[in-house]
This record gives C-alpha cells, sequence and structure tokens, in this order.
C-alpha cells in the first residue's frame, strides 16, 4: 500500500471565467485536499497542483458577449478563487495559471515532440464561421432547431431538451449565439491526435490495470467511451487567445484547451520547483511516483482518456495511477449551475458565513457525490452541523476542557489510565487510513467522528461531574483519558478539519508540528501535569433564520437570472416580417388522447382534434405532464409545419408551449372553449 516513493496530487484547473461554487467544491477540492493533508500527516513527500486554466472558447466568447478582453475576466476571477480556496484550507502547494509564459512553453514542447514525431494529422475541414464577430464557432456557441424534437435552442453539440447528441451541420436555422446571426462555413486546417490509432493501447491499459481499482462511476464512464469507439480529435483551434501553435504560418490558431490545460498539471509543478528548490521531474515521471488526478464528473474522459494517451505518445511521463472523480452534487432539488444562478458559490458561502470554512468542508465530505449524485440542502446544512459537529465534536471538547479547569487546575491530571484506548483510537485510525488510500472519504470522516462519540460515552458513563465528590483518583482518569482522545483527534481530524485542528493544539498547549499519523493512538500525546490552554467553543449553532436567509437569497436570485436569460433570448431574435408570420397557419384544437412514446422519458403521443381532421402530434412534455392530464384539454397548434419522424412516429404539427421557472412547460391555450379548428391570428 505504500510503496511509493512520492505523490503527485492535482486537482483540475478551474476555468477562470466566474466564481465556482460548493459542488465544485465537493467533486474535486476538498476531497483532493483530506487526501494531501492525510498524507503530509504521515510525512510523505506530495506536491499538490492547482491553477487556473485560463484558455478556451468560453472565456473568448465570454469577452466578445461582455465586451472585455479576455486577459481582464481572467485576471478578475483568478485571484477570487484562489482566496476562496485558501480561505477554505485547500492547502496547494501552488495555484499556477495558464496563461503565464512557462506554461505556453511547457505546452508547445508537447505540440512539437508530437509534430516531430508526425504523430499529428493534418486536416481541412469545413466550419462555421461568424462573419459579424469574425469568428469560427465552437458547436456550442451554434444554437439552432432541433431535428429531433424542434426545440428551437438546441446546441450545435447537443439538444438539451431530448438530449439527442448533435453536429452543428444538423441543426435547421443555425444562428451564431455571439451574434445572432446565420454562421458560413469556411475551410480551417486543424492538427488530430489520432485517439483512434491509441485504443487498443489505452483499453489494454484502462482494463488491464484499473477494471478494479478505480472507481465503478470512473471506470464505466471511461470504458464506454472508449467502447463507443474513439475518432480523431482536433487539438488546435482558430483563436487569438491561448497558446499559440508554434509552427510557422499559423498565425490566428492557438492550442485547443483540452491539450494544453492538463499540460498546466506539468507547468505548475516546474514552477513549483522553481520556487521551492526542488527538481519537478520525478514528479511526473518516476515510476515511484503516484499520479493522481482528482476531477469532477464532466472532466474523466479527458483525464481517463485524452490526456493519458498524450502522456502515452510522448513517452517520458508517467500515467494516473488514479481518477477518483466524483459525481455531482445538486442543490436544494435541481442541478447546480452558476449561470442560472441556482448555486452557492464559494466566495458568498464565506461572506455569509466567515469563520465557517470547517463547517462546509464536515458537511460537503459527510454527503460527498462519492458514487453517485447527492444533494446539498440548507437544512441537511444545519442539522448536521448542529447534531454533529456542534453536539458530539465541539462538545466533548468543551466539556472535557472545561471539567479540567474545574476541577485540576487546567493541568492534564496525574493518572494511571489502563483501559484500552489505545487499541480503540490505534483501529480507528487504521479504519480511517485505509478508507483515505480508497478515496472512500464518507466513510473516513465517520470513523474519526466515531473517536469523539466514544469520547462522550466516556463521560455519559463516568459521569466525572458526579464522581469528582467521591473519587478524585477515578476523575482524574477519566478526564486524563478523554484528554487523550481530545488530543488524538487533534490529529486525526486534520484532514478534514484542519482549522479545527489547529484549535484543538492550540486549547491544549501542544506544537501540532511535533505529530504524525502514526503518533495517533498513543495513550500519552499529554502528560500528567502539562498546562492546558484556554477553552473556547469549537462550533457554534446555526441559527433557523440563517437557514432562511439562505434559501430565500437562492430563490430570489434564480429568478432573477431566469428573466435575464429570456431578455437575451429575445434580443437573438432575428426580425420577421409580417408575411413571414402570416405563413403560420395556428389552430386551436383538442387533445382527444394521449399515451407515453416507449423508451422516451420527455415524449408524449397525442391524437389532436382540429375540426375536420385528426393529427397524430409527438410533444416533449412527457416530464411535466401525465397522458391522463392532456386529455380533453385545448390546445394552440402549429398546423403547416413539415411532418417529421419523432422515435418512428410520423408528427404533424406541434403544440405551443410556454416556459415557466426553471424550464417547466404550460399549455398556453384559448380562455375560454372554442370549436377545434378554430383559426388563431
Ligand atoms: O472543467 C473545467 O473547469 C476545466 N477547466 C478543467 C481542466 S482540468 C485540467 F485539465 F486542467
Ligand atoms: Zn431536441
Amino acid at each position: 500500500m505504500n510503496h511509493w516513493k512520492r505523490y503527485t496530487v492535482t486537482a483540475a484547473l478551474p476555468y477562470a471565467n466566474g466564481p465556482k461554487h460548493i459542488g465544485h467544491l465537493a467533486g474535486a477540492y476538498l476531497p483532493a485536499d483530506i487526501y494531501v493533508r492525510y498524507l503530509r500527516a504521515q510525512k510523505r513527500d506530495v506536491v499538490f497542483i492547482c491553477g487556473s486554466d485560463e484558455h478556451g472558447t468560453a472565456i473568448t466568447y465570454q469577452a466578445i458577449l461582455e465586451n472585455t478582453t479576455p486577459r481582464a475576466i481572467i485576471d478578475k476571477y483568478h485571484g477570487l478563487i484562489e482566496d476562496s480556496f485558501r480561505r477554505l484550507g485547500i492547502s496547494f502547494d501552488i495555484y499556477h495559471r495558464t496563461s503565464e509564459p512557462l506554461h505556453h512553453q511547457t505546452a508547445q514542447e508537447f505540440f512539437l515532440d508530437f509534430y516531430r514525431k508526425g504523430l499529428f494529422k493534418e486536416i481541412e475541414a469545413e466550419q462555421y464561421y461568424d462573419e459579424e464577430k469574425q469568428v469560427f464557432l465552437a458547436d456550442r456557441y451554434i444554437t439552432g432547431t432541433c431535428p429531433n424534437c424542434s426545440h428551437d435552442r438546441a446546441y450545435g453539440d447537443q439538444c438539451e431538451k431530448c438530449g439527442k447528441s448533435l453536429s452543428p451541420s444538423e441543426l435547421i436555422n443555425p444562428r451564431s449565439t455571439l451574434s445572432g446571426k446565420p454562421p458560413v462555413m469556411r475551410k480551417t486546417k486543424h492538427w488530430y491526435l489520432p485517439l483512434n490509432e491509441y485504443e487498443p493501447w489505452l483499453r489494454n491499459w484502462l482494463v488491464r490495470d484499473h477494471a478494479r481499482d478505480w472507481k465503478p462511476n470512473v471506470y464505466g464512464q471511461a470504458k464506454s467511451w472508449i467502447d463507443a469507439g474513439l475518432q480523431p480529435r482536433a487539438m488546435t483551434r482558430d483563436s487569438d487567445w491561448g497558446v499559440k501553435v508554434p509552427l510557422p504560418d499559423t498565425e490566428g490558431k492557438v492550442l485547443y484547451v483540452w491539450f494544453d490545460a492538463p499540460i498546466g498539471y506539468i507547468s505548475a509543478t516546474r514552477q513549483w520547483a522553481i520556487n521551492t528548490g526542488n527538481n519537478w521531474e520525478p514528479y511526473w515521471k518516476d515510476p515511484d511516483t503516484r499520479l493522481i488526478h482528482f476531477v469532477g464528473k464532466d472532466n474523466i474522459v479527458f483525464h481517463c482518456i485524452i490526456f493519458p494517451v498524450m502522456l502515452h505518445m510522448h513517452g517520458d511521463y508517467i500515467l494516473p495511477d488514479n481518477v477518483p472523480a466524483n459525481e455531482f452534487l445538486n442543490l436544494e432539488g435541481d442541478k447546480m449551475s452558476t449561470s442560472r444562478r441556482w448555486s452557492v458559490e464559494m466566495h458568498e458561502y464565506l461572506r455569509d458565513f466567515p469563520d465557517k470554512a470547517d463547517e462546509l468542508r464536515y458537511v460537503l465530505c459527510s454527503i460527498a457525490p462519492e458514487t453517485k449524485d447527492s444533494e446539498f440542502t440548507w437544512k441537511d446544512f444545519q442539522t448536521r452541523v448542529n447534531s454533529e459537529l456542534v453536539a458530539i465534536f465541539g462538545n466533548l471538547v468543551n466539556r472535557v476542557m472545561v471539567l479540567c479547569e474545574k476541577y485540576f487546575e487546567n493541568r492534564v491530571p496525574q493518572a494511571n489510565s489502563c483501559s484500552d484506548l489505545e487499541n480503540f483510537i490505534t483501529a480507528q485510525r487504521d479504519k480511517i487510513s485505509d478508507a483515505l488510500e480508497n478515496f472512500r472519504f464518507r466513510e473516513a470522516l465517520t470513523e474519526m467522528m466515531n473517536v469523539a462519540r466514544h469520547g462522550n460515552q466516556l463521560l455519559s458513563e463516568k459521569e466525572p461531574w458526579k464522581l469528582i465528590k467521591t473519587d478524585r483518583e477515578a476523575t482524574a482518569n477519566v478526564l486524563y483519558d478523554c484528554l487523550q482522545i481530545v488530543a488524538n483527534l487533534g490529529i486525526l481530524c486534520e484532514p478534514f478539519l484542519p482549522f479545527t485542528a489547529r484549535k484543538i493544539f492550540s486549547m491544549l498547549s501542544l506544537d501540532e508540528r511535533h505529530f504524525t499519523w502514526s503518533d495517533a493512538g498513543r495513550q500519552d500525546l499529554l502528560r500528567p501535569g502539562h498546562p492546558l490552554g484556554k477553552a473556547s467553543l469549537l462550533y457554534q449553532k446555526i441559527e433557523d433564520a440563517q437557514v432562511e436567509a439562505q434559501i430565500a437569497k437562492l430563490r430570489h436570485a434564480a429568478a432573477a437570472a431566469s428573466g435575464s436569460a429570456k431578455e437575451n433570448h429575445q434580443k437573438n431574435m432575428p426580425e420577421i416580417s409580417y408575411e413571414t408570420f402570416a405563413k403560420m397557419d395556428l389552430r386551436a384544437g383538442t387533445v382527444i388522447h394521449a399515451e407515453k412514446v416507449e423508451k422516451a422519458d420527455k415524449l408524449l403521443k397525442l391524437t389532436v382534434n382540429l375540426g375536420n381532421e385528426t393529427r397524430t402530434i409527438v410533444s416533449g412534455i412527457a416530464e411535466y405532464y401525465r397522458p391522463e392530464e392532456v386529455t380533453g384539454r385545448q390546445v394552440c397548434v402549429v398546423t403547416n409545419l413539415a411532418p417529421r419522424k419523432i422515435r418512428g412516429i410520423e408528427s404533424r404539427g406541434m403544440i405551443l408551449m410556454a416556459e415557466a421557472e426553471n424550464g417547466r412547460l404550460v399549455f398556453v391555450a384559448p380562455a375560454e372553449t372554442i370549436p377545434a379548428g378554430a383559426v388563431i391570428r
């Protein structure tokens, strides 16, 4: 288990184009930090790498839309994100930036290595171009009508309504999201990574080496990508923001952000080595180094497929030994999203709950989406803080300190304990180690808390506040044991609750630097007669009013964001003439039958009476209406829409729906019942 000579631990480099939320924290940064702190407590050689990912289309387009520069955006958020991480105790050894020259140089060296070895495929292809904004458009930045479900805001890579993967050329009436204008096709040349050629190697590595030691959610996702067949993938883009392609006559071309970003881990390690007088190379090239990438669910393919292929193609580098990615953390019943403002941003939490970093770390670790999506609610946050951290952990430490002050002059009592505390704590320490070595952070946290529970049990059983009246020696023994438990907790809680650990050591007047993980279990961390420091409360209760305020703030922000999203949508719609409008045949219809479409969660098949005829119309409303709720309703129908096959059913027309909050769809209907087939104008 401990044969590794050193550890390189990376946490996904966040895009520096906005604040990061607690879902990001729970997904990658917190588990990474817990793991690294645990390694450091054992005096193992470890470097913990992170930094800002400052390139990519998201940042370029954001700059265009906000009428500013990418540099202004990244400079604003790099500092904010770094500061939030620091205040949450995320203890990176370096927080680098991909806009740094050392990074550009490192990424270009990689590119040139592949280029000189002839490993790239040069391919010229047509791509959508926005003539007004003068940029090539990434798939995500083209919207249009979905050929599958007619949703009018499908993206060039996917329709979010029916879930179908798309390519931009499949969209009906494509428009640039930047200018709202139809894009044109232009030829452009790029360098492709022939992932398909590395498929046998990749399959062998993944299946042979990692089928058993990787988390099933990670292994499963990586394997299914390989099974679906890998395609060559362009490693360059047309843009003037990013790492320049280091070849002649390539003006306006930069490296694809997913080519340069993971190399950012390497350049950050190089910078760390320069800062600290270390040699970076063993951290990336020595097979005795354990390389671990902590990432969120949406980064799995890049860290389990593309980056390993790149490291393998280069040849000098080690491969990740594990990618313990988490799933998503939802918030109050919905997906977390900064743009929809349905999120708890790290810096906002820190502003609203100053000095409560450990409370958040504790709750996020307890509910971490380790194997499947999980959910944060403010009520649950309150319950876990109040009934676990305050009532169990904080209460133990406080009672023990107060009793020692009251009965033993604030010193460690003279005692000759003969309990089997040592065995118990050593066993707990080993359980925590085993869980952490295998990335089971929730379990590790529970075992740590069981040590505190044990201390509380001891107090409840022996009741030293009563015992003192009859037996001072026995009381001394109990409090001596309890103090040792508290000191042990100082060591064992540190990876999870670093601020708490520091307070415990300060209350016990101990120097935490004198203790390592293997000291946990000792029953003599504090010597009899040792003077204790001043007791203070570790945690305070979260009040109902605080929880209610957070929920109200969330709902308010989300409602405001949904309003401005609609305004943007309106701005992007092209003007049409009356003639164009008049071409639509809109009619009132009555739904006479509705049923679910097999194997399509979102679709209902409706039979609609239009007066002189009945039509079959497939509509993407099954998430919001059951068939029996639809039958008998009056609806508005676009009757002259070209017929389309959806899931093998010919759909003739479209039912109009209005979008309510969070994308929920509701019927648009005449205000009173009118004859089926009546014209709407
Ligand atoms: O998803 C993201 O936020 C990416 N910026 C993660 C990059 S991880 C690594 F490759 F740098
Ligand atoms: Zn669709």
